[in-house]
This record gives C-alpha cells, sequence and structure tokens, in this order.
C-alpha cells in the first residue's frame, strides 16, 4: 500500500503510477487547482505526512512553487510529484480533506 490519504472521514489507500493529484483523483478525492494539473497554480499542494523518500525529487517547475508559496519542508506540489520507490509508504493530506 504505497500510497494512503489521511481524511477527515476515512483514509484512503491509492495506486502508485501517476502524480498525486492523479492518484488522488483516480480514487474520488477532490484536489484544489486553478490549472488543471500544469504546475502553475500551487493550490494543489500536499502535506507529506510520512515516506517523503520515496517521492520524486522535486523538479524546477515544482521548486519555483514551493518556494513561491513558502511551503514547509513536508510539503509537495501535487500535480508535479510522484511515487518514485513503490516499495515505499506513503501518507499525505490536505487541509481541506
Ligand atoms: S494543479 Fe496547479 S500547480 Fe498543481
Amino acid at each position: 500500500m504505497p500510497l494512503v490519504a489521511r481524511t477527515r472521514g476515512r483514509d484512503r489507500a491509492l495506486g502508485s503510477r501517476g502524480t498525486l493529484m492523479a492518484l488522488c483523483q483516480a480514487a474520488g478525492l477532490p484536489v484544489a487547482s486553478a490549472c488543471s494539473g500544469r504546475g502553475a497554480c500551487a493550490r494543489c499542494i500536499m502535506t507529506v505526512l510520512s515516506g517523503m523518500a520515496a517521492l520524486s525529487h522535486p523538479g524546477a517547475r515544482e521548486r519555483r512553487l514551493l518556494t513561491r508559496v513558502g511551503a514547509g519542508p513536508d510539503q509537495r506540489i501535487g500535480c508535479q510529484c510522484r511515487i518514485a520507490d513503490p516499495s515505499g509508504d506513503v501518507e499525505i493530506t490536505t487541509g481541506y480533506w
């Protein structure tokens, strides 16, 4: 179970192939966005509760967005970040789930 979304209602196990945003949406979890996942708005920002090492390294676009919004070290841009190590467990959440 590589990716788990922690929500107020119930936790959901997600897949491991695709961006965090795409995996959440495929599981029926809404993800805030004003750019449809093109890496321009940062509204899809997510908090990584555990498993940061199993995620892809942030590319230039994601690093720019994280800097722009003053993200903490436990935050990633959902439409830019992927599972890099499918054997690792990752837990994510947002402020609105
Ligand atoms: S949806 Fe806009 S940056 Fe991710």
